[in-house]
């Protein structure tokens, strides 16, 4: 017997996405579609060519998640979807589905964040529960977040300028890797000696983080070395710089704030460097989503509808920055 049953859409960005949810931890299914290919042509998502995806495969992803999760809409507590941030002309493609299928069905409309979101994500399938500090490490953002409650978040700090999954990928650009930068650096990364280049942490007071030096350091140092470029070795050195400073920061907050647990989210949270490191140095429980539930996804949603989820009204809006 369930409490809850959400079904959760997400297009914030270039995954068309929907889930099936019950009690915030139990995924009924999850179908993603991923555009990567369709911007890998242009090394970045073409925002334009991303909301025309969604209009094309968002009623299907929708249609394929109930139909796997053998869930109907008079079953429903909900339809979750993200409102923002992200790109605005794809959130209205979810939006709009969502509005549709809420008014169609005479089911509470849930607007969620998609930062919230990307954190709920470890409440599936695992026992978690508040009090715990969020690193919350994506595309366009770099936190640190003190949970008190479900959906008390208080931000401690955050970068002050390129977020940590911006960084791998304009640094896997310059090495001539592929996008999305992050899991390729993650690849040959492995192969190489992180102490093979010095590179700079970015020193910033706090928790707040500052990744441009890094890059520019990256930068000036593959314009010095003569070609072919040990790919590789900056590849794990760069990485290195990265994971390094998230975590020593993320364990200051910890200890600060002496909560027993700490989560990982966000696309960067796939990087199985950050993993490794943060387990090996906490003393705490460490939390992380499965991989498929790292990057964007609807699953993530269909929880934080469950335990942080207000209902909205029909004209709720979009927002495409917090
Ligand atoms: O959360 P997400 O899917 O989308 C946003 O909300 O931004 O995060 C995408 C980011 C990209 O920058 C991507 O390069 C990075 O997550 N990423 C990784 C890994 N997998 C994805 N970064 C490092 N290592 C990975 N294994
Ligand atoms: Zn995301």
């Amino acid at each position: 017997m369930h409490h809850s049953i959400y079904l959760a859409i997400e297009t914030s960005c270039d995954e068309t996405a929907a889930a099936v949810v019950a009690d915030g931890r139990r995924v009924l299914s999850s179908h993603i579609v991923s555009q990567t290919a369709i911007h890998q042509v242009f090394g970045g998502v073409v925002p334009e060519v991303a909301a025309r995806q969604h209009v094309e495969t968002v009623n299907e992803v929708i249609d394929i998640a109930l139909k796997s999760a053998q869930v109907n809409p008079s079953q429903l507590s909900g339809i979750a979807c993200t409102n923002g941030p992200g790109l605005i002309g794809t959130l209205l493609v979810g939006l709009s589905a969502a509005k549709a299928l809420s008014w169609a069905w005479d089911v509470p409309l849930i607007t969620i964040d998609h930062l919230l979101a990307h954190v709920c994500a470890n409440y599936l399938d695992t026992d978690l529960e508040p009090p715990f500090i969020a690193l919350l490490v994506s595309g366009g953002h770099t936190q640190i977040i003190h949970f008190e409650s479900y959906s008390a978040g208080r931000i401690l700090g955050q970068t002050l300028d390129d977020a940590a999954g911006e960084a791998f990928d304009k640094v896997a650009r310059l090495l001539g890797l592929e996008y999305p930068g992050g899991p390729a650096i993650d690849k040959v990364a492995k192969l190489g000696d992180c102490k093979a280049f010095k590179f700079p942490e970015g020193v910033v007071s706090g928790y707040d983080f500052s990744f441009s030096g890094l890059k520019t350091a990256v930068l000036r140092t593959v314009e010095k070395l003569p070609k072919p470029l040990p790919i590789e070795d900056l590849a794990a050195s760069f990485q290195d710089a990265v994971t390094r400073v998230l975590v020593k920061k993320t364990l200051l907050a910890q200890r600060e704030f002496g909560v027993q647990r700490i989560v990982l989210a966000g696309g960067v949270a796939a990087n199985s460097d950050l993993r490794r490191k943060l387990k090996e140095q906490s003393d705490v429980q460490v939390y992380f989503p499965q991989l498929e539930f790292c990057t964007d996804n609807a699953a993530m949603v269909g929880a934080a509808a469950h335990f942080c989820g207000v209902q909205a009204s029909l004209d709720a809006r979009a927002y495409s920055r917090n």
